[in-house]
């Protein structure tokens, strides 16, 4: 179920020239946020990244212009803080007293930081594999940290299990996760005024991402910002964990969970996506795809985009990055066509693929 807007009256806004705001944050669209009362929004500047124009790796890669939206200059260092910024803020306004979620470590320390500002309790499951930085951040932020044998679905389960009436955070269990993922889409639109991309490559685990960019196009249409012109959007997995682009290279609407996967892009090992269907959904309406990428692609890639653009980025972008090399090389994507590439995080913390 997705949050709804007075897009009417939203619009009267527009006219008047008061959308959006001139807030650097993502509350510069406040107006569809879903937080009523300004009182709950627990902003630690989230949002309002810069849209990079990649100086060489789209060269190089064999594009005429690659443009980066670099989600690493978030708050806690990835785009998790949108999402987990305004879940926490709307669940804190109708009453939410404690956090709890499974995480494969960046939206865990999300959760962790925005709880801390909103002064409430966090508890947070994670898979043991998860690179120690993420528990240290965590418990910086003082966070009650579980570490959990098995993947991000066990730790699911433990919290489940152990669950004492907290808020449950998981991702698209609850629907404010989407709307703050969402000003991805509204920002990417007006950096390049009010205009979208041919492409956007999204490194895509549970999906938050993909769904709440999707969304904020029929929004910004509904709005009369843009027409119905849509980007088409690609999911990248690592092959080591890929149930989306098995989906949609069977054209099947089930995802089957991917038994017993391993990839070094953490973020993505998510075996079975609650909202498998949104995700495939946004895909074919796009006229987009998914694309699967060797993990050992991944470390050569971070070393090379550290050299070519001066950004440290996690595993997960660097699959990204993989996924738009073979979707040039097999002519999926054009030289001349303009494509955004999320870089959805730092490299910091993953001290597993250093
Ligand atoms: C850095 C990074 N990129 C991408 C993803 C995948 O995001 P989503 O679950 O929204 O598809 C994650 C999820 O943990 C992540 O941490």
């Amino acid at each position: 179920m997705y949050a709804v807007y007075d897009i009417a009256g939203v619009r009267e806004e527009i006219d008047s020239g008061d959308f959006p705001t001139e807030t650097n944050s993502m509350w510069r669209y406040s107006q569809l946020l879903p937080v009523k009362s300004p009182s709950y929004i627990i902003s630690l500047g989230e949002g309002w990244t810069p849209l990079l124009h990649s100086r060489h790796l789209g060269k190089h890669l064999g594009l005429r212009m690659l443009r980066i939206k670099d989600e690493a200059q978030n708050p806690t260092g990835s785009f998790k803080d949108r999402g987990l910024c305004a879940a926490v803020s709307k669940n804190l306004e109708l009453g939410a007293k404690s956090f709890a979620l499974p995480s494969a470590g960046n939206a865990a320390v999300s959760t962790s930081a925005y709880s801390a500002a909103a002064g409430v309790p966090a508890h947070i499951f994670m898979p043991d594999n998860t690179p120690e930085p993420f528990f240290e951040s965590c418990k910086l932020f003082g966070a009650e940290t579980v570490r959990v044998s098995g993947t991000i679905s066990d730790a699911g389960q433990e919290m489940r299990r152990r669950n004492k009436n907290w808020m449950d955070l998981s991702t698209t269990k609850e629907p404010y996760r989407v709307e703050g993922k969402k000003t991805l889409g509204f920002e990417i639109s007006e950096q390049m005024s009010w205009s979208v991309p041919d492409a956007i490559i999204c490194p895509t685990g549970g999906g938050t991402g993909i769904i709440g960019i999707w969304k904020a196009f029929d929004e910004l249409e509904a709005l009369g910002l843009i027409g119905s012109e849509r980007p088409r959007m690609y999911a990248a997995q690592s092959g080591g964990c890929a149930p989306i682009v098995r989906a949609i290279e069977k054209g099947t609407d089930n995802l089957e969970p991917w038994v017993n996967g391993e990839t070094l892009a953490l973020g993505l090992h998510v075996p079975s996506p609650f909202a498998g269907r949104l995700i495939l959904n946004a895909i074919r309406r796009s006229g987009g795809g998914a694309v699967a990428v060797a993990d050992q692609d991944i470390e050569p890639i971070r070393r090379m985009t550290g050299k070519l653009e001066g950004l440290d980025i996690c595993p997960e972008s660097a699959v990204g990055i993989a996924g738009l090399r073979n979707l040039i090389e097999s002519g999926t994507i054009d030289y001349d066509e303009e494509v955004v590439l999320l870089n959805t995080g730092g490299g910091e913390r993953y001290t597993n693929v250093k």
